[in-house]
């Protein structure tokens, strides 16, 4: 499926496991999710619109409180070591809006990379990832007045400034052109190959095609590990 990134990494340790989950809002929309990534690794979770995978990506961010089950990062039960944790893990919002908060593109960019490393460094890391992403043009803009898709490149780089070990990315590529998406893509495999471990909900199967080192299928409430059989349908591009 990919070449690179994870023979460098014998001693992968598994930055996050999630063990009977259930998640929801009134009632579980996802009644028993189960999955590992480790550092290093790209796990793609896929399923049919209105399948509650934003709803597992929130829950195992930290953001939803699991009905049931339990989520472990490093090791540990997530919700205990909130709020310290957060500066480990990136989230991208499946709707960039419901992130922005900041009055220009630089500011969104680096906020949370300056409160986990401080002014000058944060501002440092996020200008590196500005560059990466080519939004070096956009960072004295208004985030909510940008386009779909660098509305989106901005999400992605405000979630990934602070360099975390997890990061969490939901739909990270719909409305980039093709330019933007290979520059999206090349960034997300870089992290990837850096030792970050990363979650992906996506439609795009192009995308998991190419990227994931595992695939998650969430149907009828439950996540599963795509078998090799349906691996291979998803991926007839490859
Ligand atoms: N904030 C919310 N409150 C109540 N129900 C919600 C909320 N967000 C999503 N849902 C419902 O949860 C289900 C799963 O949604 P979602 O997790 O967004 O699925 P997907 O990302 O796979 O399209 C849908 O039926 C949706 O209507
Ligand atoms: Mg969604």
């Amino acid at each position: 499926m990919r070449g690179g990134g994870r023979s460098e990494w014998p001693m992968r340790r598994e930055v996050l496991r999630a063990s009977g989950v259930a998640a929801g809002y009134v009632e579980p929309v996802v009644k028993e999710a189960n999955i590992s990534v480790e550092e290093g690794e790209i796990a793609a979770v896929v399923g049919p619109t209105g399948s509650g995978k934003t709803t597992l990506l929130l829950t195992l961010a930290g953001l939803l409180r699991p009905w049931r089950g339990e989520v472990l990062f490093m090791g540990r039960p997530l919700w205990d070591q909130l709020p310290e944790a957060r500066r480990h893990i990136g989230v991208m919002f499946q709707n960039p809006d419901d992130m922005f908060f900041n009055s220009t593109v630089r500011d969104e960019i680096a906020y949370t990379a300056v409160r986990a490393h401080g002014p000058e460094k944060g501002l440092e890391m996020a200008l590196n990832v500005a560059e990466a992403l080519g939004l070096k043009p956009l960072l004295d803009k208004q985030p909510y007045k940008l386009s779909g898709g660098q509305k989106r490149l901005v999400a992605l780089a405000a979630a990934v400034a602070h360099m975390p070990k997890l990061l969490i990315l939901d739909e990270p590529t719909t409305y980039l052109d093709e330019g933007a998406s290979e520059r999206a893509l090349a960034f997300i495999r870089a992290l990837r190959d850096g030792g970050a471990a990363v979650i992906i909900a996506t439609h795009d199967l192009e995308l998991v095609c190419r990227i994931a080192d595992r695939v998650y299928e969430l149907r009828d409430g439950v996540l599963l590990p795509s078998s090799k059989r349906s691996r291979r349908n998803l991926c007839i591009c490859s």
